[in-house]
Formats: structure tokens, sequence, C-alpha cells
């Protein structure tokens, strides 16, 4: 059976790559993007695609949430500002995208009848909790704007299932990394950040001594975990989050260092390039580690792809792509 399925976020990092898997499996999409973080240029392969539908809107906007949802059978939510540092500068535009953005989508779905609601959650909702590895069910207080914005979310969401009986999942996605995902403005996130000044002989900067460690997770493991989101027949897993990651963590100095290596194997000089460290950046835990259980047990999640697997293809992807 064909699904339609609205793509929130289509045009930025997650949510193009989520377009382009749910086209090659035969599915209808439609994306739902204002262009403020995401580029035209991640959706331009499918633009002519007669399966996949742009609407060019604002989720800050219920009537352009009503429109998306229309005849929709699935709504995989990704549109929200992200970055940390991006919701201590700008604090309101963070909750008016990420929180009455949210709720509107939740709206157009709850009247649209959509099947499942699944949305993107985020590891920042552990906040302060310094348990490792995270367990869905333990988190702490929030750190950030961004963060508080997050777990709204997942409030808003338990509240819809239990008060209309909307079906969601929420995702909570630890350092998401890989192709498409953009290295340049000043909230891009560290791994493409890093690979472009690499690339471009500059030294990256680590915030704090390297030794920070985090569960990087490479895209196709996220794309699995939507597709089993959506498709689930487990009441056990609807109404609820689950934390979507590899479930090991690697440092910040090793990451780099295996950047360097990759990188070196196209431009030897990269591996000679020195790392400059600076202060510890305000709202960044130190160490962050999913357990998967939760994903394998309900939803018989297996992700595919370690850091170091995820890390060679998205080096190559950024090789063929920046240069
Ligand atoms: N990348 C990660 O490591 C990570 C980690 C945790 C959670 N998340 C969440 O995953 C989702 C996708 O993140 P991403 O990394 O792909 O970021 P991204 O910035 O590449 O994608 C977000 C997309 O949402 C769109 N958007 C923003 N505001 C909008 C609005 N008002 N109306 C319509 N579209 C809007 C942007 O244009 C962009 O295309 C976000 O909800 C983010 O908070 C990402």
């Amino acid at each position: 059976m064909t699904r339609t399925i609205l793509i929130t976020g289509g045009a930025g990092f997650i949510g193009s790559n989520l377009c382009e898997y749910f086209i090659s499996k035969g599915d209808k999409v439609v994306c739902l993007d204002n262009f403020s973080t995401g580029h035209r240029h991640n959706i331009q392969g499918l633009l002519s695609h007669p399966d996949f539908k742009l609407i060019e809107g604002d989720i800050r906007n219920s009537e352009d949430c009503i429109n998306a949802v229309n005849g929709v059978d699935f709504v995989l939510h990704q549109a929200a500002l992200g970055s940390v540092p991006r919701s201590i500068n700008d604090p309101i535009t963070s909750n008016d995208v990420n929180v009455s953005g949210f709720l509107n989508m939740l709206v157009a779905a709850r009247n649209a009848g959509v099947k499942r609601f699944v949305y993107a959650a985020s590891s920042s909702t552990y906040g302060d909790s310094e348990s490792l590895p995270k367990i869905e069910d333990k988190i702490g207080k929030p750190l950030s704007p961004y963060a508080i914005t997050k777990y709204v979310n997942e409030l808003y969401a338990d509240i819809f299932s239990k008060t209309y009986g909307l079906e969601t999942i929420g995702l909570r996605y630890f350092n998401v990394f890989g192709r498409k995902q953009d290295p340049n403005g000043a909230y891009a996130a560290v791994i493409p950040k890093f690979v472009m000044q690499l690339v471009n002989g500059e030294s990256p900067v680590i915030n704090g001594d390297g030794n920070y460690s985090r569960d990087f997770t490479y895209i196709d493991n996220v794309i699995q975990m939507n597709e089993l989101a959506m498709s689930t027949t487990n009441s056990e897993a609807i109404n609820t989050v689950f934390n979507t990651a590899y479930g090991d963590r690697t440092t910040l100095n090793d990451m780099v260092t295996y950047l360097r290596e990759f990188l070196s194997k196209y431009d030897a000089s990269i591996n000679e390039i020195p790392i400059i460290y600076g202060p510890n950046r305000a709202g960044d835990i130190p160490h962050s580690l999913a357990s998967i259980e939760k994903a394998k047990k309900l939803l018989n999640y297996n992700p595919k792809f370690s850091f170091k697997e995820g890390l060679k293809e998205a080096v190559e992807w950024y090789w063929e792509n920046l240069k």
C-alpha cells in the first residue's frame, strides 16, 4: 500500500535524507519547509519526481500546516530551529518555531486524522542528568532554551495522545551526522564544520580539552528509526519516546583524529593540521551515550553503521560534494 508521508523540515539535513529514502521506497512524500536553515539543493533531485510535492511554508502559520497534512497518512516532523547556541542567542524565535510550530502541526495532524505523528525529539532532554547510558525514562533538568523546547514537544505529544488519541512517537536524536548536513553558518554542527575547515586547511577549534564525548549517530541509523517508528504495530512502542543513536560514544579528540585520518586519504597534508583548543561552551554536557535497548526490544532496531563506518561514508560524500 502506498503511504503518503508529510516530512516537515524536508529540505534540511535529516528531512531531505528522509525524503530521498521514502521516495526510493515508493511512498508519496510531501515536504513542508520555509528554507530558513534548509536548502533547495538538498531536494533538487526530487523536485521533478511525480510522487514528491514541495510546499514552501512555515509551521508557525497554521494555514500552512493544515494545507500540508491534507491527505497525509503519516507525519515525520523534523522542522525546528536546531542548535543550543542559537537558542541561547534568540530564545524567542527558537520557542516560536519549536514549540508554537510544533503545536500547530499537532493540531493540524489531529484534525486531519493522520495515522501517526513521529517527531524529532532530542538527547538534550537529558539535560543535567549525569547517569550513563541515558535511559528514556530518566531525564534531568534542561540546560538550554533549545532543550526546553524539545522537552515541551514530548509533553505536548503525550497530552495529544492521551487527550485526543493521536498516535505519536518521539525520537530523541543523538548528534546525528552524515551526507547533506550543512557545514556552513554560525550554528553548523561539529562534524561538517570540522570537515570543511580541514578541507580548507584550517585548524578546527575544540571547545574544552576534547575529552567530552558524544554518541555520534550516522544518518542511516536515524532513517531506520523513522521507518520503524512509522510502521510499528507494537502498542507498547506507540505514544512513547525512543533514544535514536548507535549506543557508543567517541571523544571529540578521537573524532578529529579519525577525520584527519580519513581526509588524509585525499590530501595527505590534512593529517598535519593542528587542532586548537578553546573554552567550554555554555549548555554543553560532558558526555552523552544512549541506551538503545528500548528501541532494540520494541522496534527491532538494528543500527547498521558504527560511528567510524558512518564517518567514512560522510567524509567521502563531503569530499565529493565540497570540492
Ligand atoms: N542534527 C542533530 O544532531 C539533531 C539532534 C537532535 C535533534 N535534532 C532535531 O532534528 C530535526 C532536524 O534537524 P536537522 O539537523 O536536519 O536540522 P536542519 O536545520 O538541517 O533542518 C531543519 C529544517 O527545518 C526547516 N524549518 C525551520 N524552521 C521552519 C519553519 N518555521 N517552518 C518550516 N520549516 C522550518 C529548515 O528550513 C530546515 O530545512 C530538528 O527538529 C532538530 O531539532 C537534530
